[in-house]
């Protein structure tokens, strides 16, 4: 019913619309976002087999929590004390979110939702100065450093990312494909996907499924060849996310043109493409998208223009795959 409205009324017929039905028209497109207690972490769910999560957009700072801090002081067992510092053996942690990302995947929601596969997105809307979800394991401290306000915010993040997680499993056959928006700051111009495996692997053409958080996908189209589970194909043969992306005209790595980052910078995954993926088993796939920061602080449309092509490579990857 929603979504007939939605796409009866197109956006040129809107304009001529007195604004209390816009109103009415955007409160019902919204009205079935979830919010944690602290108004920090939106959960918009979706009817598609894909996740959306955008952990590092936000740029809420509330004074109820503390500013996290850059340096801490390692301890002998290898944690590290956030509210103490020390000479010598020290810890980092990084404090600078991806600005426009929150932005982008909700734009890129809205794109998928016109082709007919509504995500479920996650955004986080609390600054990573106060705040960082892609943390967690023995780096949870790192994330959270040691204020249980932060905590909570954390526990809500990963509360809805297990929510959309279930709720694809449960209506898409075990299956479901997980999307962790981030933007980088690297100096070569491309988008990076991680699916898990380090810079030396891909630099040296190696694909090992089994270490991969595309596991499941690749299990699943191999079962019946007796080929070793490599993930070459889907990570940068013609048919691959980042080759996908790439005939979009963006340089990505890796991918069919781009198929290693060698010297460059690049991020193989973080704590949320790990936490959800195949890497342990299962058929839920996920990967991590590092947006290139000449798209990150590019202009409103151009912007735009990437989520319409990321939004586009993910309804193509996700129909190839049986994610959809
Ligand atoms: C620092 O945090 C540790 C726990 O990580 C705690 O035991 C200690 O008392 C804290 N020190 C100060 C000065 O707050
Ligand atoms: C980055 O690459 C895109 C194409 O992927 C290009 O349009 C843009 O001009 C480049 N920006 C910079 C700063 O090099």
């Amino acid at each position: 019913m929603r979504l007939t409205i939605l796409r009866v009324v197109t956006k040129e017929k809107l304009k001529m619309f007195c604004p209390i039905v816009l109103l009415l028209i955007v409160a019902l497109s919204t009205a079935s976002d979830r919010w944690d207690p602290d108004g920090q972490v939106q959960y918009s769910p979706g009817s598609a087999c894909i996740v959306l999560s955008a952990p590092h957009g936000g740029r809420q700072r509330p004074d109820w929590i503390s500013d996290r801090r850059a340096v801490g002081c390692e301890t002998a067992d290898g944690d590290c004390r956030w509210n103490a510092t020390c000479p010598g053996s020290s810890c980092r942690a990084l404090l600078y979110g991806d600005p426009n990302t929150r932005e982008i995947a909700t734009a890129v929601r809205d794109y998928l939702t016109e082709d007919g596969l509504r995500p479920h997105l996650i955004a986080n809307h609390m600054d990573r100065m106060k705040m960082d979800p892609n943390r967690g394991g023995p780096t949870l401290s790192e994330g959270i450093q040691c204020d249980p306000a932060a905590k909570r915010v954390y526990d809500s993040y990963h509360g809805f990312v297990r929510q959309a997680v279930d709720a694809v499993r449960r209506s898409c056959r075990g299956r479901g494909l997980l999307l962790d928006i981030h933007g980088q700051h690297h100096p070569q111009n491309w988008t990076e996907i991680g699916y898990l495996l380090r810079k030396s692997q891909l630099n040296s053409g190696q694909y090992p499924a089994a270490s991969t958080s595309i596991r499941g996908l690749v299990g699943r189209s191999s079962r019946d060849s007796a080929s070793s589970l490599s993930a070459r194909k889907f990570i940068i043969g013609d048919r691959s996310f980042g080759s996908l992306l790439n005939s979009f005209g963006y340089r990505v790595v890796p991918s069919a043109s781009v198929p290693a980052p060698e010297t460059g910078g690049y991020y193989s995954g973080g704590f949320i493409t790990r936490q959800y993926g195949s890497l342990t088993g299962g058929e839920f796939d996920s990967m991590q998208v590092e947006i290139t920061q000449a798209v990150m602080y590019a202009s409103e449309a151009e912007r735009d223009r990437f989520s319409r092509h990321l939004a586009a490579t993910i309804g193509l990857f996700a129909r190839a795959n049986g994610y959809a």
